[in-house]
């Protein structure tokens, strides 16, 4: 198979798809790997680490999207990039569809076959390819609010862990997935006050326990959140939905009730914002805005200010099934179930449920798709 590697176009997004190791593994396996040139540089590889493994370096993104088989991306492609959509490419990357209704028409309209690493599920309801990108962001979530809190980035003046005499900062996470489980982790590293609020029972005592009573946990319900909210310093939003439109959790009147300098990183905006005042995402370059007096950090790609760690974070976790994929084609997918979850978008349909209920177009199992293809179809 021909894999291509495009120079992610989104602004301030430096990591790529594939690592000079990643290449090595394809090309071991016989695959054509074709990069833009320029693609790797942002997470510190140049296209001569690329050539040593054995891949060829296009000029264009126009190149490497017109021959490739399958195209390997990190973002979600933009309006630019829809051009390049032809029936039966397949595209492996991050796409998040639920919040995309542009990009899923232009999916369909033009049959392309659209993996979304997060929707990947193992057996266990597992997400394996958000996993790395959510522990770097939920490290970063509190890295970043701790610089907001800071008086002259226009946070309230407060230093997360105190000092003696001085109480610490109230750090408090709605969610207690991957994201916030990080960001509690770095949150008591840094000496601050943690509350996590959940709303499956059973991951809180599985917090509890890990964290050995040492963060706090609350039932997530609007009373709790609004009580939590009203003494937060720092407030994470970090929960998900696999697929779907983030829930708005801390409405309007819980902001305004808000400590003024206190700030919100709303790291479910990726997926439309669990705060009701996240009404946009922002961008590294531009990445704070204030609202009832409260600090909003609303960037949606956190772990692309760290691309060099992500880049080799998220690889670690994409090449076997980009292996597969290349290996078998669309047999992969019949293959493997955690293949098939990850399965968007495909002959003109939307196969994923939750996609299509929230950009309102019908939705077609992939299971009547694969009993209908005949086996000796699907080989590479
Ligand atoms: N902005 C970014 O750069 C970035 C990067 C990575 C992940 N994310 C986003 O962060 C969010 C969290 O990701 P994750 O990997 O931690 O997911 P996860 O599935 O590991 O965790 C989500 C948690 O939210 C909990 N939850 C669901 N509804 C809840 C509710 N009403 N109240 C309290 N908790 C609730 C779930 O029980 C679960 O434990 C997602 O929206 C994801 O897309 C954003």
């Amino acid at each position: 198979m021909i894999v291509g590697v495009p120079k992610e176009i989104k602004q301030s997004e430096y990591r790529v798809a594939l690592t000079p190791a990643g290449v090595t593994m394809l090309a071991a396996a016989g695959h054509r790997i074709l990069v833009e040139t320029g693609a790797g540089i942002g997470s510190g590889f140049e296209d001569n680490d690329y050539i040593r493994e054995g891949a060829e370096i296009l000029g264009t993104a126009a190149e490497v999207w017109s021959q490739a088989d399958m195209i390997m991306k990190v973002k979600e492609p933009l309006t630019e990039e829809f051009v390049y959509f032809r029936e039966g490419m397949l595209l492996f990357t991050y796409l998040h569809l639920a919040a995309a209704p542009d990009l899923t028409r232009a999916l369909v309209d033009t049959g392309v076959t659209a993996i979304a690493y997060e929707t990947i599920q193992l057996a266990n309801g597992s997400l394996p390819l958000l996993t790395p990108m959510s522990e770097v962001a939920g490290r970063m979530s509190v890295q970043v609010g701790a610089q907001f809190l800071e008086t002259f980035n226009g946070g309230r003046g407060v230093l997360l862990g105190g000092v003696p005499g001085v109480p610490p900062a109230e750090v408090i996470i709605i969610g207690g997935g991957v994201v916030g489980t990080n960001a509690a982790k770095i949150a008591l590293g840094m000496g601050a006050d943690v509350v996590i609020l959940e709303r499956s029972a059973d991951r809180m005592r599985y917090l509890d326990d890990v964290f050995g009573g040492r963060i706090r946990t609350l039932m997530s319900s609007p009373y709790h959140i609004a009580e939590a909210a009203a003494r937060a310093d720092l407030l994470i939003g970090a929960v998900l939905i696999p697929g779907a439109r983030a829930p708005h959790l801390v409405t309007e009147p819980m902001v305004q009730a808000m400590k003024k300098g206190s700030v919100i990183v709303d790291v479910a905006v990726d997926q439309g914002g669990s705060i009701a005042t996240v009404d946009h995402p922002t961008t590294h370059k531009d990445p704070i805005y204030v609202k009832h007096g409260v600090v909003h950090y609303a960037v949606a790609n956190i772990p692309g200010a760290v691309p060099r760690t992500s880049t080799f974070a998220l690889t670690n976790v994409t090449i076997s099934y980009a292996l597969e994929l290349a290996n078998r084609g669309m047999d992969a997918v019949r293959r493997s179930v955690p293949l098939q979850k990850g399965v968007n978008t495909h002959q003109g349909k939307v196969t994923y449920e939750p996609v299509a209920e929230a950009v309102g177009l019908p939705y077609s199992p992939l299971d009547k798709w694969l009993e209908s293809i005949p086996y000796d179809q699907l080989q590479p």
